[in-house]
């Protein structure tokens, strides 16, 4: 409840950063955290836009021996979250500085091994979403994935994802409300249709539901 508090206190300081109504829930947590896939022990995993940290607790606690940066760009939720976890390393800062913000923490951008974006991409302003994700797509090694949450899988066609390449999405239709997890990988090229989120590869079969998280067949939403 304190978090909704927190939350709430943002919105009312700026809708357009916050972009949600409420903070994430468990199981849109969860299917984030899954997204992320393996990672080595030691790597850099970085959150941009964390809030109140729901998605922060559960990365520190599926990869406790990975560094956890979580950059904040709301100064309040930042020190509050930096106070309620240790764990992670929270800056206060913008998401298109990630390499100033590792070096000043003194660790190596190259060992960052995947993003997690809470980012309200859809309704920052000007070309600030296009700077984060070119920041991204600098800061990740070829193969390493980003993922992405959003209320709106259909309107991401406004967006020019250079060098990553949509792999899967998943709906979460728990969430209040519903919600995707969008998970993209860095090419090491721009592929010939940059900017269109496509399928390049079919999901491999799960056929379960867990927890409200429905694995969705991914398909050309460019169309
Ligand atoms: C939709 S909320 C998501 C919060 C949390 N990840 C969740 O799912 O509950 C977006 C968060 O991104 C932060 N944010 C917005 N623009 C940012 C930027 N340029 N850099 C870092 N954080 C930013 C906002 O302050 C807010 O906390």
């Amino acid at each position: 409840m304190r978090d909704s508090f927190r939350f709430l206190r943002a919105i009312i300081r700026d809708r357009r950063t916050v972009g949600a109504i409420a903070p994430s829930g468990r199981h849109l947590a969860a299917c984030v955290v899954r997204s992320l896939g393996t990672l080595e022990p030691g790597s850099i995993i970085v959150e941009l836009g964390p809030g109140t940290g729901i998605f922060t607790r559960a990365i520190c606690r599926r990869h406790p021996r990975c560094h956890v940066v979580a950059i904040e760009i709301d100064r309040y939720l930042a020190n509050t979250l930096d106070r309620a976890l240790p764990q992670a390393r929270v800056i206060h800062g913008c998401a298109t500085k990630i390499r100033e913000h590792l070096q000043k923490l003194g660790l190596d951008p190259s060992r960052v091994a995947a993003v997690v974006s809470g980012l309200p991409l859809l309704v920052l302003p000007d070309n600030l979403p296009a700077r984060i994700l070119d920041e991204v797509t600098e800061t990740l090694p070829e193969g390493a994935r980003f993922v992405q949450f959003t209320y709106s899988r259909l309107a991401w066609r406004r967006f020019t994802p250079q060098r990553l390449r949509f792999l899967r999405a998943y709906l979460v239709v728990s969430n209040i409300p519903p919600a995707s997890v969008l998970v993209f990988s860095k090419a090491q090229h721009a592929p010939p249709d940059a900017g269109r989120l496509r399928r390049i590869k079919k999901p491999r079969p799960r056929g379960r539901r867990l927890f409200g998280v429905i694995p969705r067949r991914s398909r050309n939403i460019s169309s």
